[in-house]
């Protein structure tokens, strides 16, 4: 294709010269892992297509090759407030800033992973599409914006991609870019889930705490899943029927309506509505689409672009059956309206066990989300289905997510320090678990926080047995409401601030897991704040620290 040296499009080609950069780079930002795999999977087809292809995170790549890229896939997820996922950051701050080099004669596509349900949807894709035109980079396909269930819209994006390279191989069956090599895909994975039998569902929080925080234990026994700690189970979930038929009476609907189904076939429309779709959150694709249905005025005002805090305060604490109670919309087929749904997404949750302990099993640490709001009781989808709707004995179907990116350090010996306040502590006591099973010699410190000692001290028993087996080095907890003083894991980092940097200088590795909008940009301060003061570092080289830390994989998040 035009633009692009043919010679190095061959599947073999001579050599490249040292300095030439490969002729397609992917280049991704992930989180979860889904913006990393569809990128190594799209590296694969383009390979298979014969190009010269390479896939780079956002942060290992050397900023001074972009001037020579010819062609650059961007494949690249958003979070929060419209946020680059944490590896992506800096490429992106770099990228958007002035030291960015005019790109006229590279060609570029850009595939956006995020969450309809947010406001700033996909911001980051956008901001790299929009950033590379105005560079004068030229688009060889328009950028795609794809919603929690990615896949088909990543597979089509993928497949006009390869046409518009030049080169299709979609001669064959069309292979889809989510899809594994085969001979390393196990029996069971998202695309077909195992049915996990429910061992044990059991309420960590006690009785008068303000949360609802459970144990999960699901078997895999049978299933050839196997998972490393740091690892997350997907969990498929059920709507709650009673919002099920909630919303099919608003809708003025007979319950066995023949609708599509997510497979396209046919089913009665309680069935799709319990288990095909998301009928909860207002996206506002969502809105967009049921606004102009109804023709109400006043949903077509709330979506002007201008009125985006007004969209933001209608849409909180709200659902889709409000707006269908408040906004009639007569004489909407059945299949209509759920055309304007999307895909029942699967949750993941931390794994809280160690397969090295217990083989056959796997648990989790499920902080229910139950509320009222706007005169109704609501709850989490996959939380309360967890918590409510499987009997011991029935089925979850579940599969492994695997999360390379938060991993026991490969040396036993190695010191860690854990901080995992509320139900980020799951994947610690994987951790713990663990390194028990192999008899790891390496010295462990849990920062764990909560708001009652009382009733949320989440496996309390389990870590000062821990403690007292000498597994666990140091336990040290902030409970921030059993008085006045508000006290939070980051304060205790600062309190022990010189043993944390000896750890730190001994090699030991640095985790967090948990909220990620206020904790764990908290604790990355109090990380700041304990390298400046006990390393006497200035701002500057405290940042760098915590970098190479960063750089070193000893400083790992699994932040959601
Ligand atoms: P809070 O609910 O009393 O505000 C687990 O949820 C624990 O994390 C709770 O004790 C909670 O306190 C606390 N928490 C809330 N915000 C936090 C923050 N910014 N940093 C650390 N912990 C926080």
């Amino acid at each position: 294709f035009a633009g692009l040296d043919q010679g190095r499009l061959q599947a073999a080609p001579a050599p490249r010269p040292a300095e030439a950069a490969p002729a397609v780079t992917v280049l991704f930002g992930s989180q979860t892992g889904n913006a990393e795999r569809l990128a190594r999977s799209l590296r694969s087809r383009l390979t298979e297509a014969g190009f010269d292809a390479r896939a780079v995170s956002m942060d290992s790549y050397k900023t001074a090759e972009l001037k020579r890229e010819r062609c650059l896939i961007v494949v690249v997820s958003t979070y929060g407030e419209g946020e680059p996922p944490d590896g992506a950051k800096a490429f992106h701050e770099w990228l958007l800033g002035k030291r960015a080099p005019q790109l006229a004669g590279l060609r570029y596509a850009v595939l956006a992973l995020g969450d309809s349900s947010y406001e700033y949807f996909c911001k980051t894709g956008r901001d790299f599409d929009e950033r590379l035109a105005s560079l004068g980079a030229a688009p060889l396909l328009a950028r795609v914006d794809c919603d929690l269930d990615y896949e088909e819209t990543a597979t089509a994006w993928a497949d006009g991609l390869l046409a518009s390279l030049g080169r299709s191989d979609t001669a064959g069956a069309r292979s889809p870019v989510v899809a594994a090599p085969a001979e390393a895909s196990p029996a069971y994975s998202k695309q077909r889930p195992f049915p996990a039998r429910l061992l044990e569902n059991i309420r960590l929080t006690g009785r008068g705490s303000s949360k609802e925080v459970r144990h999960i234990e699901l078997s895999l026994a049978d299933s050839g899943l196997s998972y490393e700690p740091g690892d997350a189970l997907g969990v498929v979930p059920r709507n709650w029927p009673e919002r099920v038929d909630q919303l099919i009476a608003a809708l003025g609907f007979s319950a066995e309506a023949a609708v599509p189904g997510a497979d396209g076939v046919d089913v009665a429309l309680r069935q799709a509505l319990l288990g095909d779709y998301e009928i909860t959150t207002l996206t506002r694709p969502f809105l967009q689409k049921y606004a102009e249905l109804c023709g109400s005025a006043d949903l077509t005002e709330l979506l002007k672009p201008e009125n985006r805090t007004a969209l933001r305060d209608f849409v909180y604490g709200r659902e889709i059956l409000d707006v269908v109670r408040d906004y009639p919309t007569p004489g909407m087929a059945p299949e209509r309206f759920v055309g304007l749904l999307r895909k029942l997404p699967p949750r993941l949750y931390s794994i809280a066990s160690s397969q090295r302990a217990d083989p056959d099993e796997v648990h989790l640490t499920v902080g229910v989300v139950r509320y009222r709001s706007h005169g109704l009781a609501r709850q989490g989808v996959a939380s309360a289905f967890l918590a409510d709707r499987v009997a011991e004995g029935e089925t979850v179907p579940v599969y492994v997510h695997s999360n390379p990116h938060f991993r026991l350090p490969s040396d036993p010996n190695a010191p860690i320090v854990m901080v995992g306040p509320g139900t980020g502590v799951a994947p610690f006591r994987a951790f713990m678990a663990e390194r028990e099973a192999l008899g790891a010699a390496g010295r462990n410190w849990l920062f764990f926080g909560d708001r009652n000692f009382d009733s949320d001290f989440l496996y309390q028993r389990e870590w000062l047995e821990y403690r007292r087996s000498g597994l666990l080095t140091r336990l040290d907890v902030a409970f921030s409401r059993d008085d006045e003083s508000r006290v939070y894991v980051q304060q205790r980092m600062l309190e022990h601030s010189r043993l944390l940097y000896a750890w730190l200088e001994e090699g030991a590795y640095f985790y967090v897991c948990g909220d990620a909008e206020r904790m764990a940009p908290d604790v990355h301060e109090a990380l700041l704040a304990v390298v400046r003061k006990e390393g006497g570092q200035g701002n500057g080289s405290a940042e760098d620290y915590v970098q190479q830390l960063h750089a070193a994989k000893r400083y790992q998040r699994d932040v959601y």
